[in-house]
């Protein structure tokens, strides 16, 4: 992606655009036919609904990653970390639950994370987020998982592999957390600081610590894989055997952990090789439980999220961004002053048909042409005193350098035609 980073977020300049109107098109298209409609949520949200979401142990409580501050009445507000809260305090507060099942919805737009910035981490970026509520059943977290495999395959993605995981029931990690407990508390000394406070608050998450040290001391502990409960496991191999069934390439991840604390069970994430350290794409789960909290009727759900400016970033490092925008099919060249008010008149009356961009003052005829050619344009129209008493533009087809005189009236059908 042709854009900089800038303190920790991005312009997206506008050779840039293309390749972000393709992910939200594609976006549309993909999620669509599966009947994912739209939604658009609030950028900020009262901080209380991230509060009763994200859970204590969340890389975003522990870290303080959330953008927070209070409005002029005292009450705490936070720019969004991520969307499921948002999404499903909505769908709380517009009652979508008395809507089909399972309701899918999905949103794009601007996350915020005060984190550390690197490539593929920013404060700002932006997430493709795509939730199914009201189904408990192995099938639609396959489904889930598919729709974000055949978007990322759809953009032009290859060799796509899902890791997927289990992270169980709440009685699972429990147990699992009482077992680790047991097993690091007497080398606690030897974990990072980051995976000490882990152990404290949730040490399942000691697993997804980069540490090397602590990588070493967990290797040989069990996975919450081996300790899933027979339901979490029944619903693991259900997944798997609807991806098996639909060809999606997939890796089982025994220590997959997600850094928010609200998933059970079915855990997954997708990485792209050559984008550096932070090389997932995107990542989801199953959060039954999660609606309750904020305040609904018990309602099971799935979904995931994807990182905007890493699939741009992995698109390019593929070879598979689309091009830039096209040029101007003609780029009028006023060579007198008359001809400046006559080209931008002209534009006007092209432009319900075409793209036609224009001098702005008069110009010499060699500089004119490296002007429509800087703005990429098919022809150049040049107009001065002897063309306007002819009622004609000459138009220069730039690649080839062939010249004719095409009257005013038949302008339009003349930049239209691609010669061969
Ligand atoms: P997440 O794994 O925290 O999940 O984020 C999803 C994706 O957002 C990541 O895989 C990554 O591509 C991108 N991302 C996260 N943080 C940053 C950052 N600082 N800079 C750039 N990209 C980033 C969630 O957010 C969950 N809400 C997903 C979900 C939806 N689970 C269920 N429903």
């Amino acid at each position: 992606m042709r854009s900089r980073a800038v303190k920790g977020t991005y312009d997206v300049l506008p050779e840039s655009t293309p390749a972000w109107r393709r992910l939200r098109s594609t976006t549309e298209t993909v999620l669509g036919r599966a009947g994912v409609r739209e939604i658009v949520p609030p950028i900020f949200e009262y901080s209380e609904i991230f509060d009763k979401s994200v859970g204590p142990s969340a890389d975003l409580v522990v870290q303080k990653e959330m953008y927070r501050f209070e409005d002029r009445g005292g009450r705490s507000l936070t720019l969004r970390p991520e969307f499921t809260a948002g999404v499903l305090r909505a769908y709380v507060e517009h009652g979508m639950h008395t809507r089909p099942t399972p309701v899918k919805l999905w949103s794009f737009g601007p996350a915020f994370r005060a984190e550390n910035v690197q490539r593929g981490r920013f404060r700002q970026f932006h997430q493709i987020n795509c939730e199914l509520l009201g189904a408990p059943g192995p099938l639609v977290d396959a489904e889930a998982i598919a729709l974000l495999h055949d978007l990322l395959q759809a953009l032009g993605l290859p060799d796509l592999v899902v890791a997927l995981g289990s992270v169980g029931d709440p009685e699972d990690r429990e147990a699992y957390n009482a077992y680790l407990r047991e097993a690091l508390e007497p080398r606690e000394h030897e974990l990072s600081d980051t995976s000490r406070e882990r152990l404290r608050l949730n040490p399942m998450r000691v697993l997804d610590s980069k540490d090397e040290g602590d990588q070493r001391l967990v290797a040989d502990l069990d996975t919450p894989l081996d300790r899933l409960g027979d339901a979490a496991r029944a619903h693991l191999d259900g997944v798997a055997a609807f991806l098996d069934a639909w060809g999606i390439a997939y890796e089982l991840a025994p220590s997959l952990v997600r850094g928010l604390d609200y998933y059970r069970r079915t855990a997954f994430e997708i990485h792209a090789q050559g984008i550096g350290a932070q090389s997932a794409l995107a990542g989801g789960g199953r959060y039954d439980g999660l609606v309750e909290s904020l305040g609904g009727p018990p309602t099971p759900g799935i979904g995931w999220a994807l990182g905007v400016e890493r699939v741009l970033d992995a698109l390019q490092e593929a070879g598979a961004a689309p091009a830039a925008d096209a040029g101007p099919a003609v780029f009028l060249v006023p060579m007198d002053a008359v001809a400046v008010g006559e080209a931008a008149a002209l534009a006007r009356r092209l432009r319900t048909d075409v793209h036609v961009e224009h001098a702005y003052t008069e110009r010499k005829p060699g500089k004119g042409l490296r002007d429509a050619d800087r703005a990429g344009a098919r022809y150049a129209a040049l107009r001065g005193a002897r063309e306007r008493e002819a009622g004609v533009w000459t138009l220069k087809h730039l690649a080839s350098g062939d010249q004719r005189e095409i009257p005013e009236a038949a302008m339009s059908a003349a930049v239209l035609e691609v010669p061969a």
